[in-house]
């Protein structure tokens, strides 16, 4: 462990608390944060709202067609990191990042790069559903539309049928493609959504906390949806839920008041964590 980090955390044990409000200003993430041959690699990210850092010196890998979980207090920064990977930052004004964001090597944050083509190659699931005030059918066509994936009328229905079929949303909505997507179920308006990201064939899929605002039978579709997607993209996945990030993912990233604490198979993070931050949140002490 660095000695910076243990210093910070061998504090008296019935002074919990206050290894949890601190930790030095230099580390090093504990665990396996590098990979071989990764999709997405970021090296020392740093991302400032105007004067206050919300990320700091972050160094982490994600592999192909694997599923990590960010996980880590309410404000750690999980959103703010992953957003960095499809510049959603680039909307917010006060917002700054620093560092090297690279996919498949290629710099993300480059200015010459074309962000809507980019944001179609990292896709993105927010909290919220939030399906277009269109019809469901357009909802899913759009993507395809704006970055011109199809040539004709039946190529786009097959498109919009296909994405449909993939998020299991296809025999509950095909006999009324027309009607609006904010008409669905919660559950159902949110796999609408990811049919949407995943129509235009990304590499990579960012979830935000996508179940919290659904009921756990919705939860449990999710879920194993992104079971069978990971066989096909990258994804990324915000979870509050130390049970679903179990569940989903192969490798688990423990953020702590904007610094990369610890990143390990699922597994190992849960079992038997090696830093005591990551401990005091998986016991609940931290949360
Ligand atoms: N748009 C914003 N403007 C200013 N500060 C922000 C903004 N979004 C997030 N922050 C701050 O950045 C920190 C990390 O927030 P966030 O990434 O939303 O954390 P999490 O997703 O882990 O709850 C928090 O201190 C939060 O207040
Ligand atoms: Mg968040």
């Amino acid at each position: 462990m660095n000695k910076e980090i243990e210093s910070s955390v061998s504090v008296d044990k019935s002074e919990q608390s206050v290894s949890a409000e601190f930790v030095a200003d230099s580390y090093t993430t504990v665990g396996e944060p590098l990979l071989d041959d990764p999709k997405i690699s970021i090296r020392n990210g740093n991302v400032f709202y105007a004067e206050k850092q919300a990320i700091f010196d972050v160094n982490l890998d994600i592999g192909k067609q694997q599923v990590i979980s960010m996980i880590g207090p309410s404000g750690c920064g999980k959103s703010t990191f992953i957003r960095c990977l499809n510049r959603m930052n680039d909307t917010i004004d006060i917002c700054r990042v620093e560092g090297e964001f690279r996919m498949d090597g290629e710099d993300i944050h480059d200015s010459k790069l074309d962000v809507v083509e980019l944001r179609a190659r990292v896709g993105m699931v927010f909290q919220k559903p939030n399906p277009f005030p269109k019809s469901i059918y357009e909802n899913v066509a759009y993507g395809a539309r704006i970055h011109g994936l199809t040539d004709n009328r039946v190529q786009l229905d097959e498109l919009v049928e296909q994405s449909l079929i993939r998020c299991g949303l296809w025999n509950e909505v095909k006999d009324r493609l027309d009607e609006p997507g904010t008409g669905l179920s919660g559950g159902q308006q949110q796999r609408l959504c990811i049919a949407r990201a995943i129509a235009v064939d990304p590499q990579v899929i960012l979830m935000d906390e996508p179940c919290s605002a659904l009921d756990p039978i919705a939860t449990a579709t999710i879920e194993e949806l992104i079971n069978e997607l990971s066989e096909s993209f990258t994804i990324c996945i915000v979870t509050h839920s130390m049970q679903q990030a179990a569940r989903v993912s192969t490798r688990t990233a423990y953020f702590h008041l904007g610094k990369l604490i610890e990143v390990n198979d699922t597994a190992k993070v849960f079992t038997n964590p090696e830093h005591q931050l990551t401990e005091e949140y998986i016991t609940g002490r931290i949360g």
